[in-house]
């Protein structure tokens, strides 16, 4: 063996350690004062940048300028720009030309189109500024000191670089006794030869009135985000850096698996949204100055590309940004049920027994999940012969069951001349190359390892199409994938991930692509699944659309596919993270995520287990998953009255699947999130700005999760504005915020309740899996507001396929107001074809939340002017604490137009 291969291998073995015995390591980790950009840039302040007013022109929806640096000997010249896409404004400044090879700009992740939406600005210049507006929104730009501040309807939004922390690092020559830091960096053993030198930009950002900002996922802590820097504060920045962190830690500002540099201020009137369109390294800090707050944000590389969502509404910022990057991809069905995973299922034997126990428990599920072991020696896209002699088989047997399977795939290969992908890429020169140019050999599962360029659309294209059954052999069409570890993940790395001056397409520094690399390996592996159904590379129309988790993400995985939050423990601290981690990441357009039910290391007990998996069915991606060395936890193993609850919990997300399948056409069709904070709904409430202990699932159920052990009371607040029926009993309770209601709580259910004025579209015949479900009639749950009125919408497709991207839908619109409930189309956003999917589905219950207690109802149905009694015997007043009027057995047609009329005390005909 020679000594590289022998280092390695301590390494190895140290990194195997540190995976199953250690807790969160911080030494492993840079901090700020050890990171060359960061210390030098943090707190920067009285930088000379101003712009040159001859040089200010406008044309159309662009102004340019050149901004200049005094500070040198010889002034530093940058190019300005500023934009504007209606209530979107962004600014541009990069290197002017020169013989520097310039700086990064990330392809890919920007909608095509956008151009045009550029919009003209109405301006004027004086001698010190120039004002321009587009629509409500008016931009000043002062020329010296540079800055620019935005207001929407007169009222400031976001100030840039009123504490002058603007700064740009530009480009220089290398000179003798430059200072440490600058052009080479070691961290931990690890050095960084840093070629281009230093090339950092920072800058400063308030938002005067605000009291909280949101957002920069990845990582576990609060909602609103906490201060880090100011008087009495001492605290690390928010870190953006894609890292697989073992053992994370609640309540850190500590970065993890993934980066969106999206960042959201909020007071009444107004939201506000920032978006730094950059991959490299960022850092963020933010200080609750008197006016607001006010952040400083730094980033390694590349070019200060920011983009700003004027709102004014929450719901606005998200669409807003949802034009820039793109919406959520609609998921097939099956994705939104439950998801059984383990480190390991060990076999077949072991994966049927597992599919038997949820049939013989009564307990719907969807999808099985094999993690790396089922591999032949971490092979990816193989399998243990020995384990899984027959996959193809197991495959097909657990889809007749109507279930899927997903197995793992990471980016690291195997670097083994027999192993077909490591022996083709290599051949093909599609790997990551050191400084040197040599493939890069890093560890990792498999040991020693090289990573796939996927910057490089090429190899993307070759990825995607591994994910044939010739080419990846024992899958079936039934089968789905998990990539894991794309941070990515190098066991012998500085900071367990890649080294910044490897090298990627076109020469480019990992540097400046490495918060996107997991987004790009993602995004190959989905085209892979839409490619083996469909024999076109990409979105073919008859292919089914893909399925694939990952843990690394970036702006722009929200078109892709789901991610999760990684490796959490089975902590009740754990779990309460989880809400504001999810609530954060559909904040900044991401809203398809969950986090691992039970707590991924270490053993929940029963209580535990019970509470996480009556929350994790509001989570937009529900799985329960454990680390290898836990004790079996498949939700039948902790005693019957365990099994039950837990059967409940499960039933009820089945049940709500038409909602929750409907919500997620609105995000694919918006960019709205699923699960919301509070102040997303109610804006104007300043009490729930720092709300994170309950949640909307959209607009109509609020949940409240119990989030310690042994509780037997929670205190929930109720929004003002708007009435709120007990899930369970039906009874109406006026929103009071600022004075929560305390509720007793037992370990059946965890509380939740229904909005009054939404409508929500139920299925709720228990079954063993979403497929099962799919010719079931569904409820209406009606839930009044104060004057009687309720709305909601069903959105139905395939389940599937695009179809529906060609009209192949039935989305339907329900309003109920003085007693009549109609059905009709629902309006649909401009360019979406006319839904035409025949159905027979039916309407068969309709409960309604909210009318007086105590009356006798008939109720009368139009179907196309039909007149028809739906019931009088069949018409039920249920008393509760509330009431709930169940109007059974209307059996209305979802694709026809009708009304239902509710009669007070009307005998039946
Ligand atoms: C990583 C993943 C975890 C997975 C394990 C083995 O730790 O986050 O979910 O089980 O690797 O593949």
């Amino acid at each position: 063996m020679d000594r590289g291969r022998a280092a390695a291998l301590l390494l190895c073995v140290a990194a195997c350690y540190f995976v199953t015995t250690s807790a969160f390591k911080e030494q492993d980790f840079k901090k700020c004062e050890t990171n060359g950009f960061c210390k030098r840039n943090r707190g920067v302040k009285g930088t000379k940048y101003s712009v040159d007013p001859a040089s200010v022109k406008v044309d159309g929806a662009e102004l340019t300028a050149v901004l200049i640096n005094s500070e040198p000997q010889e002034p530093v010249k940058f190019n300005l720009m500023l934009r504007a896409y209606g209530p979107v404004l962004r600014l541009i400044v990069d290197e002017q030309p020169s013989e520097h090879p310039g700086r990064y700009q990330i392809p890919d992740i920007l909608m095509p189109g956008l151009k045009q939406r550029l919009t003209a600005w109405k301006g004027q210049s004086t001698a010190h500024t120039w004002t321009g507006s587009v629509g409500d929104v008016t931009v000043k730009l002062t020329f010296a000191t540079f800055k620019l501040e935005v207001q929407v309807k007169g009222s400031p939004a976001v100030v840039f670089n009123s504490r002058s922390m603007f700064n740009v690092e530009h480009p220089r020559k290398k000179q003798e006794g430059d200072p440490e830091g600058w052009w080479e960096e070691t961290f931990n053993g690890h050095a960084d030869s840093k070629p281009a030198g230093p090339e950092a930009i920072s800058i400063d950002m308030s938002f005067p009135g605000s009291q909280h900002v949101y957002g920069i996922p990845e990582r576990a802590t609060n909602l609103a985000l906490k201060p880090t820097a100011g008087a009495d504060v001492a605290s690390e920045p928010y870190r953006l850096y894609n890292l697989d962190v073992f053992e994370y830690e609640h309540s850190s500002v500590f970065g993890l698996y993934g980066a969106i540099p999206v960042m959201l201020a909020h007071k009444k009137g107004q939201t506000t949204g920032i978006f730094w369109h950059n991959a490299a390294e960022m850092y963020v800090d933010v200080e609750t100055a008197k006016e607001g707050q006010a952040v400083q944000w730094i980033t390694e590389s590349g070019v200060l590309d920011l983009f700003v969502m004027t709102g004014p509404s929450p719901a606005e910022v998200t669409q807003q940004y949802g034009v820039l990057t793109g919406t959520t991809a609609m998921p097939q069905l099956f994705s939104l049920g439950y998801h059984q995973c383990r480190w390991n299922y060990k076999d077949e034997a072991d994966a049927f027994a597992v599919d038997a126990g949820f049939d013989e428990h009564n307990i719907p599920y969807d999808v099985l999940w094999l993690d790396i072991e089922h591999t032949d020696g971490k092979r990816y896209m193989t399998w243990d012969s020995r384990l899984f002699p027959n996959p193809v088989q197991m495959q097909e047997d657990i889809a007749s069951r109507g279930r899927k399977m997903v197995t793992i795939v990471d980016p690291h290969v195997k670097r083994d001349s027999n192993y077909y992908v490591y022996k083709e890429a290599s051949e093909k020169k599609y790997f990551v190359r050191t400084k040197d140019g040599t493939e890069f050999d890093g560890w990792c599962w498999p040991g020693s390892s090289s990573y796939l360029d996927v910057t490089n659309p090429e190899v993307r294209g070759w990825w995607a199409q591994q994910f044939t059954p010739d080419r990846y052999q024992g899958s079936t069409k039934h089968l789905y994938i998990w990539n894991d570890m794309n941070e990515p993940s190098v066991f012998n790395g500085p900071e367990i991930t890649m080294k910044k001056d490897h090298l990627h397409f076109g020469d480019v520094e990992h540097r400046d692509i490495h918060n996107v690399f997991g987004y790009y390996y993602h995004l190959a592996t989905a085209e892979g699944l839409i490619h083996r159904g469909s024999n076109v590379s990409v979105y073919g129309e008859h292919g089914d659309r893909p399925f694939v988790l990952s843990r690394a993400f970036f702006s722009g995985t929200q078109r892709v596919g789901p991610i999760w939050t990684g490796d959490n423990a089975a902590q009740w601290s754990h779990l309460a993270v989880s809400v504001p981690m999810v609530l954060t990441l559909g904040l900044t357009g991401l809203p398809f995520s969950g986090a691992d039910v039970g707590g991924f290391f270490g053993n929940p007990d029963a209580e535990l287990l019970t509470r996480w998996y009556q929350l994790g069915i509001y989570y937009p991606f529900f799985r329960g998953h454990a680390h290898l060395e836990t004790q079996r936890r498949e939700p039948w193993l902790f005693g019957e009255d365990t099994t039950r609850r837990i059967r409940e919990a499960i039933r009820g997300r089945y049940a709500l699947l038409p909602y929750i399948y409907t919500l997620f056409r609105h995000t694919n069709q918006t960019g709205i999130p699923l699960m919301r904070p509070l102040w997303f709904e109610f804006p104007d409430q300043p009490a729930l700005y720092g709300v994170e202990e309950e949640f909307l699932l959209g607009p109509g159920i609020l949940v409240k999760p119990v989030l310690q052990a042994g509780a037997q009371s929670v205190d929930i607040t109720l929004p003002e504005g708007a009435v709120w029926y007990e899930a369970l009993g039906g009874a109406a309770f006026p929103g009071k915020t600022g004075k929560p209601l305390t509720t007793a709580v037992h370990m059946d259910a965890i509380p939740v309740f229904y909005r009054g004025g939404v409508i929500v579209p139920r299925r709720d015949r228990p079954r063993r899996s979403s497929a099962a479900m799919a010719n079931d009639p569904f409820t209406l749950v009606v839930a009044l507001d104060g004057s009687g009125k309720a709305v909601g919408d069903l959105y139905i497709d395939d389940g599937r396929s695009f179809a529906f991207s060609k009209g192949q839908y039935l989305h339907r619109r329900f309003i109920y107001e003085h007693g009549v409930l109609t059905c009709d189309t629902m309006p649909q956003p401009t360019g979406t074809p006319e839904g035409t999917l025949p159905s027979k589905l039916l309407i068969e219950r309709v409960i309604i939340l909210g009318l007086p207690a105590g009356k006798a109802y008939t109720a009368r149905s139009t179907v196309n002017k039909m007149h028809s009694v739906v019931s009088g015997a069949g018409v039920d007043v249920r008393l509760a604490k509330g009431s709930a009027v169940v109007v059974r057995a209307v059996n209305l047609p979802l694709a026809s137009d009708w009304s239902l009329r509710l009669l007070e005390g009307v005998a039946a005909e």
